[in-house]
């Protein structure tokens, strides 16, 4: 058996709302960061951590998503014939060989949680990683799910992400408490969604990637709507916590969270640095755009 998270579980059927005009007709999935969607950055990611079943939570305005995964016929074969064979590759390579697709309707925007819960019947009873695009996280030598698959082949139970946040925004954040277990990891004894200031157990956020178990559909199907009326995967792991080791996981690497502009324009910048093809001009053009303005 491949070693690794079979399947991953892509929440994308939010509506984007923070980019319009750009999200009316084309999901926030689909912006590039430089010349690959967010969504792409996101799948490279699960195949990296082992992934061979992508499911993606959509809603039926989303379904170019399932286009830019699918095959390109005409492109493909217009690059055939001019011998383009780079571009071909470029082409082929946004889903690799053996990878799967699975698209899953949620009918209605009932929350994080109720959005996991709709990829049950394609999950099973295995153990899956959830990625949250927005959450965009950049690491030279080992993607952020990897470095969790891995954590999780030690401790099992649930393994989430987290960093330190600015104490001022913990109302934007799954909130951690728990004791230091070692190796960046932090064995959890509470987790709140979306705390005021005063009421955060901690400054430590869960970020946009989670290793759980199967149980959690169970959780997720008793759970009753929390903050914001929706349904949270925060308030399912917090019962899973009663019964199964939750651990927060410091990983390595930087996060932008795409879900906002200044993180989207930040996150284009830094992949753009790491872009042979535009890394010397930009540093260059940079300052002087920057001092101009
Ligand atoms: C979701 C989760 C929250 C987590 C965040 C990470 O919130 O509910 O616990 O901290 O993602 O980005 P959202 O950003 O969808 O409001």
């Amino acid at each position: 058996m491949k070693p690794g998270l079979r399947k991953v579980v892509f929440p994308v059927a939010g509506l984007g709302t923070r980019f319009l005009p750009a999200t009316k007709v084309v999901p926030k999935e689909l912006l590039p960061i430089v010349d690959r969607p967010l969504i792409q950055w996101a799948v490279d990611e699960a195949v990296a951590a082992g992934a061979d079943t992508l499911v993606f939570v959509i809603n039926r305005n989303k379904r170019a998503i399932a286009d830019h995964f699918d095959v390109a016929y005409e492109l493909e074969d217009t690059l055939v014939r001019r011998e383009k064979h780079d571009l071909l590759r470029v082409a082929r390579e946004v889903l690799p060989e053996g990878v799967e697709t699975v698209y899953v309707v949620q009918q209605q925007a009932l929350g994080l949680g109720h959005a996991v819960l709709c990829a049950r019947s394609v999950v099973g009873d295995a153990d899956f990683g959830v990625i949250l695009p927005d959450d965009f996280i950049f690491d030279r030598q080992t993607p952020a799910l990897a470095q969790m698959a891995k954590v999780h082949a030690q401790v099992g139970g649930a393994v989430v992400a987290v960093e330190p946040v600015d104490p001022q925004w913990t109302s934007r954040y799954g909130i951690i408490d728990g004791e230091d277990a070692g190796d960046e990891l932090i064995r959890v004894s509470a987790i709140v969604e979306k705390p005021a200031p005063e009421d955060a157990p901690s400054n430590l956020g869960v970020v946009g990637r989670y290793v759980l178990p199967a149980r959690i559909f169970d959780l997720l199907a008793a759970t009753e709507p929390g903050a914001g009326g929706e349904i949270q995967l925060t308030d399912a792991i917090a019962a899973l916590l009663a019964e199964q080791p939750v651990h927060g996981y410091r990983f390595s690497g930087k996060r932008f969270d795409c879900g906002n502009k200044l993180g989207f324009v930040e996150a284009t910048v830094a992949m753009a640095m790491e872009d042979p093809a535009t890394a010397d001009a930009l540093r260059e053009s940079l300052p002087e755009i920057i001092g101009s303005a």
